[in-house]
């Protein structure tokens, strides 16, 4: 087993670089199997969700080259399979978009029911509900999504609450079907504009991402696109929260500002002084933090995904901050850990009742997913101390190389492989 061993209690200071959007690749690769050809994909952020991606399309039988560190070329010509195995979809949510995908390109898919992280329920009636609405018949048998269908017919399709995965995964199935799709009630986060941009690069016909309304009028041919991923936000503000919770001074740079503001004006209001650049921001804190309310909502709102990271700024503050959590049942499970720092956090439900304290202590603690592994990391760099992190896998599902560009911040932090797991490995 591999953990974080942290020496926390130093401000954090410098630049650091912001790598592609986990979420936007996430949905970007599994398109690129709608039409056969040769796609080069740059700003490919280094981490484990997207090596599962890359893993499923060449299990279908894509050839997958990486050019450089970044930048990854997909032949999806020869697609020979619409089977995403467990073994693989287990790992990890994005995997149903494979679905959308594969229904494109062939009118069939079986997907194994997706991984992901252990927020609380999580179902995919809505993805059922507009795929079957498109004309899918969809059948789930012994833990597989089926779906097939002849041709694909455009519908009006009215979400019954907000959701990213249904959101993109209707507009994959959706760019070949005949006629028009309009989809309404839809997500409006920057990955969700991202796709729309990567699939009108390939010439689909889709208009209105970013607004609740989302029409795409049924392409019968598409072809293999270049493109670049838009930056990760949460990686982006999860630097941010870092700085301000160490009283550092970061300029965090190849970012959209505008996708952060959101959690910019909730920095501001928390005691953090944020200047924006063209495609940087600047973060710094030298005041107190003050107590805030919280509440995550649906973009443009304050992400959940940016929710852990925001309590445990708010662990700090003078007095207490109230978190509502709008989106998940159950994304709270790393207040316990947390309190093992030395937070004081009662939570009922969704509602989570921050008591600022003096200081945080450094403490062995579990990342119980992966934005609770990054509100754990951004804890342990701020408490004075040795603080260590295990199940830190959670953590490199969406964060390239945390621990190389946190130490080019100045923080102590290193990856280590615990004993007993080597013993483990040499029984
Ligand atoms: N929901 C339904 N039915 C559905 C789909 C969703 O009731 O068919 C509900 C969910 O239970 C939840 C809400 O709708 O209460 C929102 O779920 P959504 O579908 O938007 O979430 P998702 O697509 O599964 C993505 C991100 C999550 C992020 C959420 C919300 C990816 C791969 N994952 O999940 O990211 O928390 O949107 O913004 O894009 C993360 O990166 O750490 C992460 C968990």
């Amino acid at each position: 087993m591999e953990k974080y061993v942290i020496s926390g209690g130093k401000p954090l200071k410098g630049d650091v670089t912001i790598s592609g959007a986990k979420n936007a690749a996430v949905a970007i690769l599994p398109a690129t199997l709608l039409a056969g050809g040769r796609y080069v994909i740059e700003n490919i952020p280094n981490i484990r969700d997207v090596t599962i991606s890359l893993k499923i399309l060449r299990e279908l039988g894509a050839s997958v080259r990486m050019l450089d560190r970044s930048t990854v070329q997909i032949d999806s010509t020869h697609i020979h399979d619409s089977f995403v195995s467990y073994e693989l979809a287990r790992q990890m949510r994005a995997s149903y978009y494979f679905l959308g995908a594969l229904l494109g390109r062939f009118g069939r898919a079986s997907v194994s029911m997706p991984g992901g992280c252990d927020l609380g329920a999580r179902p995919i009636d809505q993805h059922i509900k507009g795929l079957e609405a498109l004309g899918a018949e969809i059948s789930i048998d012994h833990g597989v999504v089926n779906a097939g269908c002849t041709q694909m017919v455009g519908s009006h399709i009215y979400f019954d609450g907000v959701s990213v995965g249904a959101t993109i995964n209707l507009m994959l199935a959706a760019v070949k079907s005949k006629g028009l799709t309009i989809l309404e009630n839809v997500a409006k986060e920057p990955h969700v504009v991202d796709l729309a941009n990567f699939l009108n690069s390939m010439g689909a016909d889709i208009r209105g991402a970013g607004t609740d309304v989302i029409k795409i009028h049924g392409v019968d041919l598409l072809h293999a696109t270049s493109y670049s991923i838009i930056p990760d936000q949460i990686e982006a503000g999860t630097y941010m929260i870092a700085a301000a919770a160490t009283c550092g001074d970061v300029t965090i740079r190849n970012v959209i500002p505008k996708h952060l503001e959101s959690i910019t004006q909730k920095l501001i209001k928390a005691g953090a002084q944020v200047d924006e650049y063209d495609d940087a921001v600047h973060v710094t804190r030298t005041g107190p933090v003050n107590k805030i309310n919280v509440k995550t909502l649906p973009h443009p709102g304050f992400p959940t995904d940016m929710q852990p990271q925001m309590t445990v700024l708010l662990t700090l503050a003078e007095g207490t901050s109230i978190v509502t959590e709008g989106i998940w049942d159950n994304r709270f499970r790393y207040v316990d850990e947390l309190c093992r720092m030395g937070a004081n956090i009662q939570v009922d439900g969704t509602v989570a009742v921050v008591e600022g304290v003096q200081e945080l202590k450094a403490a062995p603690v579990r990342a119980t997913d992966l934005r609770a592994g990054a509100a754990l990391l951004i804890a342990a760099l701020v408490a004075e101390g040795t603080s260590e992190i295990e199940d830190i896998y959670h953590l490199e599902r969406g964060y390239e190389d945390i621990c190389g560009k946190m130490r080019l911040l100045g923080a102590s932090i290193k990856k280590v492989v615990t004993a007993d797991n080597e013993l483990a490995k040499a029984l």
